[in-house]
C-alpha cells in the first residue's frame, strides 16, 4: 500500500525543471537510505548539482574541513566537479550549531541550497552520508558518469537509537592488513557505525607491536590460522588506522583477549605459561620484595605455536605476578596510542582456568585498564566477576551473564552469536564461515530488536549493539566483504533506527539499492536470495 503511494506521487510530483530539460526524481523515501532516519518530510522536487557547486562549512569544530573534503572527494570522481571547500560561500552549507554536542542532525534540501546541521561534527558526517546515499547511485563511480545529479528536497530530522554501533574485525585467526582494515573503515562509516572494535590477540597470533615485550610480537605474530605468515601491527600502524578511523568518527576500541585465547602470547614467554613449576612456586621469583626475572628466565617452557581454529585451551599463569606485569605493561602501551575511551580485555571461554583464578584475573585486570584511564569492555562471561562499575559487558552467548551485568548496574553491548556473527554462514552453502550459532540469513540479522531480545534487558541497559567478523576461515578482502554485505546494513540499520520505523519489506526494497552502488564500487556482496537485487 505504501509502495503504491509512492508510485502515485512518483509520477505525479517527479518532473523537476533543470535549465534544459525536465528531470526525473523519486523522493526521499524511495531513495534506498540505509539505515533508516528518524524522520523524512519529502517536498517532491529537486536539487540538481551542477559544476559551479561548493561547499561551505561553519562552527566552531576543527574537524568541519575535514567533513567538507571528504564530501567533495566523494562527489568529485563520478560528477567531475571540483567543488570549492571554503568557509565564506557554497550552496551546499555544512554547520555545526551551539548547544550540547548530539549525534542528531537535520538536513534540509531545496531546489537552490543544501544544509546538514548538528551540534556535533559526528552528527555532520552522518547527515553527508544521508546525503550521498540521496544521489543516483552513479555517484559511487570511480569515473565520470554522463548522469543528472539530482538529489529530491525535503528534510530529515535523524538521531541514532543507540550510541554505540560497532563492527568488530578478528585480525589475529588471519591478519588483516592496513589496507584491508582501512577499507573496511569506508564502508563502515557508510552506514554511521562509530565503533571499530580490534581483535588484536588470540591463540593463533598477537598483532600489535609491544616494546617492551617484543617477542610477541616476533614469535607470537609470525603465523595464523592455518600457518601463514601471519603480520602485526606497529605502534605507528596501528597509530594509522586509529587516526584514519577517527576522520571518520570511528572509535578504535583495542581487545587483547585473556586470560584465555592466548597462546601466541604463551609462545612467545615461556614464563607466562602455568605449567612453569618453579622450585617453591611464585613467592620464589621474589628477591628482597621483587621479582626476579632471572630466576623466570631461567623457567622458558613456551607454548608451541597454533594455527590450528580449537578454541579454549590456552591460560595465562592468573597467580604469577610476572603475569599482572606483562598484562600492565600491554594495557599501558595500548592505553597510550588509543584515544578512544575503551579498551576490552576479552575474556570469554577461558575453559581451562579455574573459575576462582578467572575471577580473581578479570578483577584485578579490570583495575589496571582504570589505571590507564580507560573503560573496561569484556565478553559476556566478565559478569560472573564483580565488575567495576562503568564496565561494558558484551552479551555474544549467555543470557544469564547479561541477566548478571545488569544486576550489577552495568551496561550490555549486544552482539547476539545467532544474530550479529558476520562469521556464521548464510546457509548450508556458503563457501566460507561456520555455523555453530546458526546459519544467518539476512532477514536473520534484520529482523531482531536489541531491546527485547534478552528477557529482562531492555535499551536503558543496553549501549549498543555490534557486529564481529571472526576470521578463522576468513582470508582475504574478497572473504570479508562476502561475509559482511550486505548483513552488515541490516546490523547498521538495527543499530541506529528505531525498530517501530523498521520493516523487512522495506528494507529488501532499500538494500536492492544499495547493492547497485556494492557492484559499482566492486564490493563482492553475498546476493541473498531474500532480495531482488
Ligand atoms: C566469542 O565468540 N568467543 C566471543
Amino acid at each position: 500500500m505504501k509502495s503504491l503511494l509512492w508510485s502515485a506521487i512518483l509520477v505525479a510530483a517527479s518532473i523537476v525543471s533543470s535549465c534544459q530539460a525536465p528531470i526525473q526524481v523519486a523522493p526521499i523515501e524511495e531513495a534506498g537510505l540505509i539505515p533508516l532516519p528518524k524522520s523524512i518530510n519529502s517536498t517532491g522536487k529537486g536539487f540538481l548539482l551542477t559544476a559551479d557547486a561548493s561547499i561551505q562549512y561553519k562552527g566552531a569544530g576543527n574537524k568541519l574541513e575535514t567533513i567538507a573534503n571528504y564530501l567533495s572527494d566523494r562527489i568529485a570522481p563520478a560528477t567531475g566537479f571540483e567543488m570549492p571547500v571554503s568557509q565564506t560561500f557554497g550552496n551546499i552549507i555544512l554547520e555545526q550549531t551551539n548547544g550540547e554536542a548530539s549525534e542528531a542532525y537535520q538536513l534540509t534540501i531545496d531546489e537552490n541550497e543544501v544544509k546538514i546541521t548538528s551540534t556535533s561534527e559526528a552528527g555532520i558526517f552522518y547527515g553527508v552520508q544521508t546525503f550521498l546515499q540521496l544521489f543516483p547511485t552513479e555517484i559511487e563511480s570511480s569515473y565520470v558518469e554522463s548522469v543528472d545529479w539530482v538529489v529530491p528536497t525535503g528534510s530529515i530530522q535523524d538521531q541514532p537509537e543507540f550510541e554505540y554501533r560497532g563492527s568488530m574485525l578478528d585480525v589475529a585467526r588471519h591478519f588483516i592488513s592496513i589496507e584491508d582494515v582501512k577499507h573496511y573503515i569506508d564502508q563502515m562509516a557508510k552506514f554511521k557505525f562509530n565503533y571499530l572494535h580490534l581483535h588484536l590477540t588470540d591463540d593463533q597470533g598477537w598483532r600489535i607491536e609491544i616494546k617492551s615485550w617484543p617477542k610477541l610480537t616476533e614469535i607470537g605474530g609470525s603465523t595464523e590460522v592455518g600457518g601463514g605468515k601471519g603480520g602485526f601491527y606497529t605502534q605507528e600502524e596501528y597509530k594509522e588506522i586509529v587516526a584514519y578511523a577517527a576522520d571518520q568518527f570511528i572509535t578504535v576500541v583495542p581487545e587483547v583477549d585473556m586470560p584465555g585465547h592466548t597462546n601466541a602470547a604463551l609462545a612467545s614467554y615461556g614464563e607466562l605459561n602455568p605449567g612453569v613449576n618453579l622450585p617453591d612456586g611464585d613467592v620464589s621469583t621474589m628477591v628482597e620484595g621483587k621479582i626476579d626475572f632471572d630466576i623466570l628466565d631461567k623457567n622458558p617452557v613456551p607454548a608451541e605455536l597454533y594455527s590450528g581454529i580449537e578454541v579454549g585451551f590456552s591460560t595465562l599463569a592468573t597467580n604469577k605476578e610476572r603475569t599482572y606485569q606483562f598484562v600492565e605493561d600491554v594495557i599501558r602501551e595500548i592505553s597510550e596510542i588509543t584515544p578512544g575511551p575503551y579498551f576490552h580485555i576479552g575474556g570469554d571461554e577461558s575453559h581451562v582456568t579455574e573459575k576462582p583464578d578467572y575471577i580473581y584475573f578479570v578483577e584485578r585486570v579490570q583495575e589496571l585498564v582504570q589505571k590507564y584511564g580507560k573503560i573496561n569492555v569484556g565478553w559476556d562471561e566478565i559478569a560472573t566477576s564483580k565488575l567495576l562499575p562503568g564496565t561494558i559487558s558484551q552479551f555474544w552467548a549467555e543470557e544469564e551473564n547479561a541477566k548478571l551485568t545488569k544486576e550489577q548496574g552495568n551496561k550490555i553491548l549486544m552482539s547476539p552469536a545467532k544474530r550479529t556473527y558476520l562469521d556464521m554462514q548464510y546457509d548450508s552453502t556458503t563457501r566460507i564461515g561456520l555455523h555453530w550459532a546458526a546459519y544467518i540469513e539476512l532477514e536473520d540479522s534484520y529482523k531482531w530488536d536489541p531491546s527485547t531480545y534478552v528477557e529482562g534487558i531492555n535499551k536503558f541497559d543496553i549501549l549498543g549493539v555490534e557486529a564481529p567478523l571472526w576470521t578463522e576461515t576468513v582470508t582475504n578482502r574478497a572473504d570479508i566483504e562476502y561475509m559482511t554485505f550486505p548483513r552488515l546494513a541490516a546490523i547498521a540499520e538495527v543499530a541506529w533506527s528505531t525498530k517501530d520505523l523498521r520493516s523487512w519489506e522495506d528494507f529488501q526494497r532499500r538494500i536492492a539499492i544499495q547493492g547497485k552502488r556494492w557492484d559499482i564500487n566492486k564490493i563482492g556482496f553475498y546476493r541473498s536470495p531474500q532480495v531482488n537485487w
